[in-house]
């Protein structure tokens, strides 16, 4: 299948996002906040933030003083919205290419597992750089598609399996950014200084295949908006594949670990 004719990403359907991946990107929000060791009182952007895994994280651990988030997909501004219940909160529909916010507004930016979905990167990075402070820091992170991220290797791997010539479609191929090096790389050319990056692994425990498999019929994100754009008979096998190649613990559990790769900058004087 030719990469052009692969629907774009459908994001929206805030229950399907939570089941397959939204219940990951908790743990992970919380890990990366823990590195970033951010005082209080801050006020924080967050870029796409989908259901809220990352604002939900901010509101538990970093007593912020306020936290706006942003999302393309109105269906999830609408479930965010009313997940989250906090005064310091406000969430909108905009571009993270074209934030809505004028300069300097925030002391922090961040964005989880949003930037490699973006038509435009460096531009996502310079509305996050625009509208924060001097001195205040700008961190994303993506997952490891290439290697840590097992649910997505795990499927990835299966599907090339069953359709060799959809090798392209593989995210791993489709978002080289996802990596230490683009990551930093990306980073200093927008100006941003002292950056690191770092790993972030969490385990990734699944109760059964059922509850691996179930959530990639969801249509939310690469992975299961490229399941529905085969046959039954595709799905069928990918199935099948990987049913045979995850190996259940004893007491029937998948246990798989994901890898996301975080980067962090300050911005620099103006
Ligand atoms: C994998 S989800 C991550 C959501 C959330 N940050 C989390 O950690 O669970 C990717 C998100 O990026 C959003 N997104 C993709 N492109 C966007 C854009 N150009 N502007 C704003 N949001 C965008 C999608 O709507 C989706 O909510």
């Amino acid at each position: 299948m030719d990469v052009n004719r692969l629907p774009r990403e459908v994001w929206g359907g805030a229950g399907a996002y939570e089941r397959y991946v939204g219940r990951w990107s908790r743990p992970v929000a919380r890990e990366f906040l823990a590195r970033l060791n951010l005082p209080a009182g801050r006020a924080w952007v967050d870029v796409g933030c989908g259901t809220g895994a990352l604002s939900a994280a901010i509101l538990a651990t970093a007593d912020p003083a306020e936290v706006v988030g942003i999302d393309r997909a109105a269906g999830f501004i609408e479930a965010v919205r009313n997940g989250i219940a906090d005064d310091r909160t406000r969430f909108e529909v905009a571009d993270a290419t074209q934030l809505p916010f004028a300069q300097a507004g925030f002391d922090v930016a961040v964005s989880g597992l949003v930037l490699n979905f973006v038509a435009d990167p460096p531009a996502m990075l310079r509305e996050m750089s625009r509208v924060t402070k001097s001195g205040g820091t700008v961190a994303a992170y993506v997952w490891d598609y290439a290697g840590g991220m097992g649910m997505m290797r795990a499927f990835w791997d299966a599907a090339i399996a069953v359709n060799p010539n959809d090798a392209k479609l593989d995210q791993a191929e489709r978002f080289p950014l996802c990596q230490p090096e683009p990551l930093a790389a990306l980073w200093r050319e927008q100006g941003l200084q002292a950056v690191e990056v770092w790993a972030i692994d969490i385990p990734t425990v699944f109760r059964d295949f059922g509850d691996f498999w179930e959530p990639f019929l969801g249509q939310q994100g690469a992975a299961p908006t490229y399941l529905a754009s085969v046959d039954a008979q595709t799905q069928e096998r990918i199935r099948a594949y990987l049913e045979n190649q995850l190996m259940a613990d004893a007491a029937g559990h998948l246990a798989l670990s994901a890898r996301a790769w975080a980067v962090r900058g300050t911005v620099g004087g103006r």
